[in-house]
């Protein structure tokens, strides 16, 4: 078996009481456990993406919280970036603060890579999911 290592790791307490509740419904015996197979979850997708290549197809669902301040802005300006693999998109009020994006692309794999990456790291986008169909 190879060696385990300690890390520290922060969290926001809303996530972490949602972690708890998850651990609880599924059965998990330790966090420490749930967070190696996140992370190992989250690893493995990263990998897929690096991996995709030429033209593709696909659906980008992005989550975020239209309340944080010029995220709106910043979403826009970056998909106008893009423009050219994007194919077409939908906008749904979610809540009251949570805004649902479905963007269609098409076109090639490195930028559709950029596109999601850029989306994903910007501040208030609480989750952003790839589906490459074709
Ligand atoms: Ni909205």
């Amino acid at each position: 078996m190879s060696k385990i290592i300690r890390v520290g790791v922060t969290f926001p307490p809303d996530l972490l009481r949602e972690l708890d509740e998850v651990l609880e419904e599924t059965g998990y015996e330790s966090r420490s456990k749930a967070i190696q197979d996140s992370v190992s979850a989250f690893v493995s997708e990263h990998k897929w993406l690096r991996e995709q290549k030429g033209m593709r197809v696909g659906v980008l669902v992005v989550l975020y919280d239209h309340e944080v301040k010029g995220l709106n802005e910043a979403l826009i300006d970056t998909q106008h970036e893009h423009a050219d693999v994007i194919y077409s998109s939908m906008h749904i009020h979610l809540s009251e603060r949570d805004c649902l994006e479905a963007i269609a692309v098409k076109g090639e794999a490195e930028e559709i890579k950029k596109l999601t990456q850029e989306l994903k790291t910007k501040k208030g986008v609480k989750q952003v999911k790839l589906s490459i169909v074709y």
